[in-house]
């Protein structure tokens, strides 16, 4: 194949030629790959949001095709515009029955809207129909209001940033019992110093870590004296006794399971509210942190007014494995993993109905 001078001189001069070949591949490859990614773009883009100063690593990162992919939820979600009343329109609440107080504004157009986006929403196809006095209508007059108090009283959350709002959609996601809820765990060890030592079990409540179970509790419900837990790790002064007031281990494990929860609610991590160099410091935080803290009063003020009392209406079998409590919401339950529910899309704008508490809805928009 060869010219046979190529062949005797190649014979005469063997070479390696493994060495450099295996060189030359090597370095050809790695041209090639960086060829492609200038040229193609990374395959893994990733998007970040700056939350703090400049210079203090202070960003939450996340893919972009996450951030393009969207909640596959929002497809689902029932909407339409409302109709807005004239002068003649009647009001639902003196012509059809089983009317809630709390839509006693509500005209008989907007009534019959409302009632069957509710139905889409929580996939119960008789919510409220008149004449069906199950469990389910009782619970349902107190989701409209608790929905309303926290669209009309707590817009500093949940009209903070994107002015999402909140209806049943948010937690129930065509579903009677919403995703995300929690009860009450039993205590493992009732003599560790009142701690209920409920720690190191695989709990889907711990994030699967060693750390307590029992945070929910500790942080949303009232203890018997009226009290929530405080939110609490360390002061920095250097001491060795403890001194009177200052927090315990076991409130700092309370502290890092609730903040776990934070972060896993809203598939952020700790950067997006706090300056990670100084947990303990109110003055460093970043206006999430704001949004967050009130997010706890809100949730603590809808299980007390609204959820909790229901423990004598709902059916057995909805009721909590160890303490036959209610299901409970906290921030999981609306923001399902998401930094704003269902990615910030704005449920409320249609449906000024569930927007205030007793009060006159405003169609203003639509006129
Ligand atoms: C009733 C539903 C609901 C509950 C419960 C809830 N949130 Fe929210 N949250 C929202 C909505 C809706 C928004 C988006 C508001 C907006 O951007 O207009 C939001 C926004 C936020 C933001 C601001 C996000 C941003 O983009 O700036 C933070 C932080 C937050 N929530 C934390 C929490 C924490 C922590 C809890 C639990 C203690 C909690 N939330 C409970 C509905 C809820
Ligand atoms: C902030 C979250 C949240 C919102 C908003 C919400 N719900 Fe609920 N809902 C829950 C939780 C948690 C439960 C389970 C606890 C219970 O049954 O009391 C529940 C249960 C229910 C049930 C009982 C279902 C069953 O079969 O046990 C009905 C009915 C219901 N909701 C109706 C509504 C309606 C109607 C709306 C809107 C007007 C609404 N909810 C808005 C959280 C919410
Ligand atoms: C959505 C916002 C948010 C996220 C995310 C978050 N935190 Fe927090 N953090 C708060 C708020 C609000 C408080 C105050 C709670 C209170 O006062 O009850 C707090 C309190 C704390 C405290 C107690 C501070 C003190 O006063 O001693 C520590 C420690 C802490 N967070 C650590 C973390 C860690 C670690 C992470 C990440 C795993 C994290 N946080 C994620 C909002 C957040």
């Amino acid at each position: 194949m060869f010219p046979k001078w190529f062949d005797k001189w190649n014979s005469d001069n063997p070479t390696n030629i493994f060495g450099p070949a295996i060189a030359v591949g090597v370095a050809g490859s790695a041209v090639f790959v960086a060829a492609m990614i200038v040229g193609w773009g990374q395959p893994f883009p990733t998007d970040s949001q700056q939350t703090g100063p400049r210079g203090t690593g202070m960003s939450v990162p996340e893919f972009v095709s996450d951030l393009e992919a969207g909640d596959p939820a929002i497809e689902d979600f029932v909407t339409s515009e409302p109709i807005v009343p004239t002068a003649g329109s009647a009001l639902a609440i003196d012509t059809l029955e089983g009317v809630p107080d709390s839509l006693a504004n509500v005209t008989v157009e907007n009534y019959e809207r409302l009632l069957e986006a509710m139905r889409s929403w929580t996939g119960i196809e008789d919510l409220l129909e008149p004449g069906n006095d199950g469990y389910q209508t009782e619970v349902a007059w107190s989701m409209i209001e608790m929905t309303q108090n926290i669209n009309q009283n707590w817009a500093a959350h949940v009209q903070a940033n994107a002015e999402v709002g909140v209806t049943c959609y948010t937690c129930h996601r065509g579903e009677p019992v919403p995703n995300n809820i929690w009860f009450r765990v039993g205590p493992v060890n009732n003599n560790a110093a009142g701690w209920p030592a409920i720690q190191n079990r695989v709990t889907m409540t711990s994030n699967f870590t060693s750390l307590p179970s029992t945070y929910l509790e500790h942080f949303l419900l009232q203890d018997e004296d009226g009290f929530y837990g405080v939110a609490q790790v360390h002061d920095l002064a250097s001491r060795v006794e403890n001194l009177e007031g200052d927090p315990l281990i076991q409130q700092a494990e309370m502290t890092y399971a609730w903040m776990n929860y934070f972060s896993n609610s809203l598939g952020v991590n700790c950067v997006f509210c706090h300056n990670s160099r100084a947990f303990y410091d109110p003055t460093q935080v970043t206006p999430q942190w704001s949004t967050a803290s009130l997010g706890i009063i809100m949730v603590q003020e809808q299980l007390e007014q609204y959820i909790l009392p229901l423990e004598d209406v709902l059916p057995a079998e909805r009721l909590g494995p160890i303490y036959a409590d209610v299901p409970k919401l906290a921030c999981r339950t609306c923001h399902q993993g998401e930094q704003q529910p269902l990615n910030g899309l704005n449920v409320i704008a249609n449906w000024p109905e569930l927007a205030v508490l007793d009060d006159v809805p405003d169609y203003s928009a639509f006129e």
